[in-house]
């Protein structure tokens, strides 16, 4: 796994809208799996500046959203689905037939996660994933102790994960469960680039590039992708012992 650093935030979320913009470059109907949440928002905002300004086609990529909150509704915000819609899908005008997204208010969880399992299997599997990390070293909703083993899943939200993930949403949730991708996907995908940035990062960088491989913190896994990338801005590569290295 390559690790890239980069001065700052804007550095980093534009090397991570080049990969993005390359991936579509090279493989126009590539199928593109994406975290939510505070990380790659600005390199989804470039991606869609450049794709505009360059006239790059997206229109025949296939996406698909990491994870969801059970029982928030998709036109909340703090959504992930909305997310996308909002700051990626609508502005590139992806129509409703080139994306899926995990519905977090369905009554069957488990035909939820059947139906991802099935949409990933029929598209060939994922070219491009532009993950996030948790506080907790999760990827995706994939939490401490999770089987590397699995494929989409109803997972159980850490405490940790529970509380920090109040910061998307404007009054207080409940949240008890998600629906995610499992380290089988993450895995089998062709490609995959972690995104870290901010000092706050920097502590579990450090576990996740340097400590043991374990489902303790999950991102460790991810060490194991024969085409990973782990992208990160000075602040949270600032503890690191050994910079710019392949693991
Ligand atoms: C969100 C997701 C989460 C986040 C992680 C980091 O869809 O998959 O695993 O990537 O919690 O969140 P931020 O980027 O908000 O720090």
């Amino acid at each position: 796994m390559r690790v890239e650093i980069f001065k700052d935030y804007q550095e980093l979320s534009d090397a991570a809208a080049s990969a993005i913009i390359n991936q579509v470059k090279l493989k126009p109907n590539s199928v593109l799996c994406f975290a939510s949440g505070d990380t790659p928002k600005l390199a989804l905002h470039k991606t869609v500046e450049r794709a505009k300004k360059e006239d790059i086609n997206f229109s025949r990529i296939f996406f698909i959203d990491l994870d969801e909150w059970v029982g928030i509704a998709p036109d909340e915000p703090g959504n992930c689905g909305n997310f996308f819609r909002e700051i990626f899908l609508s502005p590139l005008k992806i129509s409703e037939d080139q994306y899926h997204l995990f519905n977090g208010m369905a009554t069957d969880l488990d035909q939820e996660c059947k139906e991802m399992d099935e949409v990933i299997l029929k598209k060939g599997g994922i070219d491009l994933m532009l993950v996030g990390l948790g506080m907790n070293g999760h990827i995706g909703f994939n939490e401490p102790g999770t089987s590397p083993e699995l494929s989409s899943f109803v997972s159980l939200l850490d405490e940790e994960t529970k509380s920090v993930g109040q910061k998307y949403f404007q009054g207080e949730k409940h949240l008890e469960k998600g629906l995610t991708l499992g380290f089988k996907h993450l895995m089998e995908a062709r490609k995959v680039i972690l995104m870290a940035n901010g000092k706050h990062k920097s502590e579990i960088v450090r576990k996740a590039l340097e400590e043991g491989i374990s489902t303790t913190v999950p991102a460790t896994i991810l060490r194991k992708h024969d085409n990973g990338i782990v992208m990160l801005d000075e602040a949270a590569a600032s503890i690191l012992t050994h910079k710019e290295k392949d693991l």
